[in-house]
């Protein structure tokens, strides 16, 4: 089966869809995207990334193009055309196509794209023995909180931990640990599960809101403060969420060992919960 795009209200094969070189989003990075997860063809909780679609969108002045009722529809039919039942939707609107200018155009339509891939889950050894995570300096711009596609700083980020042999990368800005170039950040602290507060600094992650939720409910104490750089080296467990990473233990942080240096109980106990949540 070929993996298949929607571009402006058309389903095609992703091989054959093509964007102007004067989309706003390939020249300037002028658009917001999300990405989603289906598990068994659910598609895992739509509404919560349609609901922080509409606020990227809101935040940038650009519209949503599409009622709630067709993004849902398009979303339903986008994943069963990929017919993948594990899968990873990925959705982008741009400003569209306009000659260059800083400013809005006023004509311009937005581009609205959907592809659909099949989902290569993490490796089980990297699950089994958790991962490793360097800490850069946060050069990025003062609305983390928006999903804007403009992801340069996170690249650099991402790929510095790629190039020594980490797994992500996590943004110090003064003296706090915010969150990874592509995943949130918890670190169980003198018997706490410890994340940075929501905030222009930070993506609200639908994962972290989701296993803050699970650890709730299954008896942790969740807190939402600050991070240092020494707190979490100290820590007793730390771990990342996201839609593609899930829950991902880390053991490592700048070349120095977490805890014993294995995925610590609660992070397993989250991943239990987090599995079950995913296929009911
Ligand atoms: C910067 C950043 N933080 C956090 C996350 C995790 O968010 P979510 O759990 O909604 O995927 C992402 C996901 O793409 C991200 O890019």
């Amino acid at each position: 089966m070929p993996n298949i795009a929607f571009l402006n209200g058309r389903f095609m094969p992703l091989a054959q869809a093509k964007v102007s070189v004067e989309d706003r989003g390939f020249q300037f990075g002028d658009g917001i995207y999300e990405l989603i997860r289906t598990y068994d063809g659910r598609i895992f909780h739509m509404e919560d990334h349609l609901r922080r679609l509409e606020q990227s969108a809101r935040e940038l002045g650009l519209p949503m193009v599409y009622s709630k009722t067709r993004w849902k529809e398009i979303l339903a039919k986008a994943s069963s055309r990929g017919g993948f039942p594990d899968a990873k939707i990925y959705i982008q609107i741009t400003r569209g196509v306009a000659p260059r200018d800083h400013s809005f155009p006023k004509k311009a339509r937005p581009t609205v794209l959907v592809t659909v891939r099949k989902m290569l889950p993490l490796s089980s050894e990297l699950l089994e023995k958790g991962g490793a995570v360097i800490t850069v300096p946060d050069i990025r711009w003062g609305r983390c909180d928006v999903k804007s596609i403009n992801l340069l700083p996170n690249i650099l980020a991402r790929q510095k931990a790629r190039s020594s042999g980490a797994f992500e990368a996590l943004f110090v800005r003064d003296g706090l640990v915010l969150e990874g170039a592509g995943s949130n950040v918890f670190a169980m602290i003198q018997g706490r599960l410890v994340t940075p507060p929501k905030g222009p600094a930070i993506l609200a992650g639908i994962t972290r809101d989701l296993v803050s939720e699970l650890a709730r409910k299954s008896g942790d104490s969740v807190v939402e403060t600050g991070i240092t750089p020494v707190d979490l080296l100290a820590a007793e467990e730390v771990f990342l969420t996201g839609t593609t990473t899930e829950i991902l233990p880390i053991v490592k942080v700048d070349a120095r060992t977490i805890g014993d240096g294995r995925p610590g109980k609660t992070t397993r106990r989250l991943i239990h919960l987090f599995r079950q949540a995913t296929r009911p």
